[in-house]
C-alpha cells in the first residue's frame, strides 16, 4: 500500500499534542475558588495515583490511553476527530476516511455519508437506507453502526471485501433469524448445516465451526458455539461472563440488529483493512470515547 506511514513516533506526538492542550485546559478550570474546596489538575491527580499504585501503565500507546484520555474523561476535541478522518492509516493500515466518505451527494460518495465535517458525521448516510451511525452520548458506542464499521471483522474471519453478501445462504440466515429463530425443521435442514460447511458464505473460506466450535476458549473464539440452536442462542463469553451475562448474538425477529447477521454482511472500515489490525487502536478508542462524551462539535 502506497500510504504514508501515520507511524508509532507521529502517533506518540499526536497524542502528546492533545493531551498537553486537555491538561493545561483542565488545570485552568481546576483553579482553586474561595468558597469551594481547592481541585486538583488532572496532572497533580496522576503523580498521585501513580505514586499510590493505582495507574497500570504497560507498553504502547493502548493503556497510555486508556489510563490518562478515557478513565479520566479528558474531553475529546472534534479538531482530533476532524484530523482523524484525514489521515491515512489512522486506525490501522488503509486509505483516510474522507477519501471514500467525503460529501453528502451519494453519487460520488459511499453511503453519501459525509465524514469530512461534524455535521456530516452527526447525520450519517444520506442514500436509502438513510440512518444515523450513532446517538451522540450513547454509553456503548461499540455497538453502533459506526463502532461495528470499525471494529468487527467481517465472518469468516479473513472473507474478502470483494465477496457479495447477498448470497442464497445469506439470506437462509436472514430469514431464520426474521422469522423468530426456532429450532424447527427448516434450521436444522437449511441453516445449522451452513455454519458447518467449507465456503459458505465466500470461495475459499473456513467453516465457522472451526473456529467457534464450543463454550470453551481457547480452542473456540469468543467463547461461542455455532455447532447447536443451544449454542447459538446462548451467545458469546458464557463461561467468562456467566451465562445469564452473555453476549446475545441472536435478536429473535431482528436480523439487523442480531450480531451474528451483522458480522456475516458488514465489512471493516477502510475497506481491505487485515483483520490482525488491533480492533482497539487507540485511535478507535478515542473516537468512541468522542461519541460517548456526546459527539460534540467545538
Ligand atoms: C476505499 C473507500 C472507503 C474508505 C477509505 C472508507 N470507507 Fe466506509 N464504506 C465504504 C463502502 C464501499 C461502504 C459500504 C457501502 C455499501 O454498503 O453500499 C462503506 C460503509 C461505511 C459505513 C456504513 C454506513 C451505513 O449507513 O451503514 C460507515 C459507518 C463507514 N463506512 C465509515 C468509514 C470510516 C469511519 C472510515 C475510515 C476509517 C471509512 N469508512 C473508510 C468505502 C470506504
Ligand atoms: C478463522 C477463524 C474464524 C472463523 C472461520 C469464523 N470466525 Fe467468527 N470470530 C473469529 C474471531 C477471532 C472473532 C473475534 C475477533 C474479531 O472480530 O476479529 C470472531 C467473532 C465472531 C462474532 C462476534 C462474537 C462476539 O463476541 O460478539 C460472531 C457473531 C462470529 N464471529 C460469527 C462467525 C460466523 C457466523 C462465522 C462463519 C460465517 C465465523 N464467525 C467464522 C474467528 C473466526
Amino acid at each position: 500500500m502506497g500510504f504514508a506511514t501515520f507511524n508509532r513516533r507521529q502517533w506518540a506526538l499526536t497524542i502528546a499534542t492533545a493531551l498537553g492542550v486537555s491538561l493545561a485546559t483542565a488545570a485552568l478550570a481546576a483553579e482553586p475558588t474561595s468558597d469551594r474546596q481547592p481541585k486538583r489538575s488532572v496532572s497533580e491527580q496522576l503523580r498521585k495515583d501513580i505514586k499510590e499504585g493505582r495507574v497500570k501503565l504497560t507498553e504502547g500507546d493502548e493503556t497510555a490511553v486508556q489510563e490518562l484520555i478515557i478513565k479520566r474523561n479528558i474531553p475529546i476535541k472534534y479538531d482530533y476527530i476532524n484530523t482523524l478522518m484525514r489521515t491515512p492509516n489512522a486506525f490501522g493500515t488503509g486509505a483516510a476516511c474522507v477519501t471514500c466518505h467525503y460529501s453528502a451527494d451519494a453519487v460520488h460518495s459511499y453511503r453519501g455519508l459525509d465524514l469530512s465535517t461534524c455535521e456530516g458525521i452527526r447525520r450519517g448516510s444520506t442514500e436509502e437506507p438513510k440512518r444515523a451511525i450513532f446517538t451522540p452520548g450513547e454509553p456503548s458506542p461499540n455497538k453502533s453502526i459506526l463502532g461495528r464499521r470499525m471494529r468487527n471483522n467481517r465472518m469468516p474471519l479473513g472473507v474478502s471485501f470483494a465477496t457479495p453478501h447477498e448470497s442464497k445462504n445469506h439470506t437462509l440466515v436472514n430469514d431464520w433469524i426474521a422469522n423468530g429463530a426456532k429450532d424447527d425443521e427448516n434450521f436444522r435442514k437449511n441453516v445449522l448445516p451452513l455454519f458447518k460447511q467449507k465456503n459458505a458464505f465466500g470461495a475459499n473460506t473456513p467453516a465457522c465451526t472451526e473456529c467457534h466450535m464450543s463454550n470453551q476458549e481457547p480452542p473456540s473464539f469468543h467463547e461461542l458455539d455455532l455447532t447447536s440452536h443451544k449454542g447459538i442462542l446462548l451467545g458469546a463469553d458464557s463461561v467468562a461472563k456467566g451465562v445469564d451475562k452473555a453476549t446475545k448474538v441472536i435478536v429473535p425477529g431482528k436480523p439487523e440488529e442480531s450480531s451474528l447477521f451483522q458480522h456475516l454482511v458488514e465489512d471493516r472500515m477502510p475497506p481491505g483493512i487485515s483483520p490482525t489490525e488491533n480492533r482497539d487502536h487507540p485511535n478507535t478508542q478515542i473516537l468512541m470515547q468522542w461519541v460517548r462524551q456526546g459527539a460534540k462539535c467545538d
